[in-house]
């Protein structure tokens, strides 16, 4: 007999993307946000400013890096850095899941870059590391949202690389070490970590990235969303709060609430250890059934943001068992990614409480046996 838990989640919120909010969100704490005033503006420039510089400050950026706020979420961002960036030099592209697969298709098929090296794996598991050629350039994916799988740490990739380094980071930052000195370009988007609002980007680059922009130019078109440079110079004002077109002032706002509320927890350590336990949440329950296992089955390279498990159910048990729980208000959005092996995904990152999963394991295990 498995007895209905009696406790909920406070938040059944485990979406992987857009993401629950920070605890105690409200949206009061958006009321100074600069609405109806031109971004332009010196107080709207001012906003995207401490954006940029909070964000900064918390992922402990070295000085010499830009970061700015770019149109079209992380998407808009990581194809911005391609486009750009791609095309000097061959490219080794390193893939263990759907994301990573789709900035492999756009490299070859739209980008059609000549000289492609795929390094790939099956969902659950990470290619041969050491296979990847660094005077190339070498485009891959942090953590696999998708596959639940990371890279372990940046020990892969040369201090005295020739080629760029390009990672989509969204799944990652603000949740990982991410090791800066070894990556040239990064992006994400606010909706996943921290749990802001979907809708721009964020690009990081080195100053390798800077020099490659400024003495590269590919001979593609580039949209106007997506040019950095003018002449041959790098926009610098990007990189300060002059976006290329409109943002939301208010998806801005509710982002520096985030980073507010990241500062005040601890900075990058807390929110580290935060999404760290709530995957130990998730791994003691595991261990202790036969019914349920990891999608990444290796430790070293299992994320602690998005965590997918297998569930011995059929595929049509599975889909009660989702509605099951999102009927109960007990876990939402909790299937896997449609391209994905068939499972759950709970979202471990920062902004979800440790409490709400272990409660969430205790309605899955009620769920399971009810549909099994
Ligand atoms: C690894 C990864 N890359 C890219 C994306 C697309 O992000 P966006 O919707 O912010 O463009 C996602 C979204 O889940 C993701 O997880």
């Amino acid at each position: 007999m498995h007895p209905k838990p009696k406790l909920k989640p406070a938040r059944a919120h485990f979406s992987s993307g857009p993401c629950a909010k920070r605890p105690g969100y409200n949206l009061e704490a958006l009321q100074n946000a600069p609405l109806g005033r031109s971004h332009r503006s010196s107080i709207g420039k001012k906003r995207l400013q401490e954006a940029i510089e909070k964000t900064k400050k918390i992922l402990g950026l070295p000085a010499d890096y830009l970061l700015g706020i770019v149109p079209a979420s992380d998407t808009g961002a990581f194809e911005m850095a391609m486009w750009n960036l791609l095309g000097e030099r061959p490219v080794d592209v390193i893939y263990f899941e759907a994301f990573g697969k789709g900035w492999a298709d756009d490299i070859q098929k739209q980008l059609k870059i000549n000289n492609v090296t795929i390094h790939d794996a099956d969902y659950g598991f990470l290619p041969d590391l050491r296979k990847v050629n660094f005077d190339h350039d070498v485009v891959f994916t942090w953590n696999g949202t998708t596959s639940g799988v990371k890279v372990p740490n940046g020990d892969f990739i040369p201090g005295d690389r020739k080629g760029l380094t390009i990672c989509d980071a969204t799944s990652a930052v603000f949740a990982m070490e991410v090791p800066w000195a070894k990556i040239d370009v990064a992006t994400f988007s606010w909706q996943k970590v921290l749990g802001g609002e979907a809708a721009h980007g964020v690009i990081i680059l080195s100053p390798r990235a800077v020099e490659r922009i400024e003495n590269y130019s590919p001979s593609r078109p580039l949209p106007k969303i997506f040019r950095l440079k003018e002449g041959n110079k790098l926009m610098s004002e990007i990189f300060e709060g002059s976006t290329i077109n409109t943002p939301s002032m208010l998806c801005n706002e509710d982002y520096l609430d985030a980073l507010d509320w990241a500062d005040k927890i601890g900075g990058l350590p807390a929110l580290i250890k935060r999404s760290e336990n709530n995957l130990k949440a998730i791994e003691e329950f595991v261990a202790r059934r036969s019914w349920v296992q990891f999608l990444a089955g290796d430790p070293a390279i299992r994320s602690n943001t998005s965590v997918c498990l297998i569930v011995d159910l059929q595929p049509d048990q599975l889909k009660q068992l989702v509605k099951l729980l999102e009927t109960e208000e007990v876990a939402y959005d909790i299937a896997s990614y449609r391209d994905a092996p068939g499972g759950l995904r709970f979202w471990c990152g920062a902004t979800v409480e440790k409490e709400d999963l272990e409660i969430a394991m205790q309605w899955l295990e009620w769920a399971y046996h009810e549909v099994k």
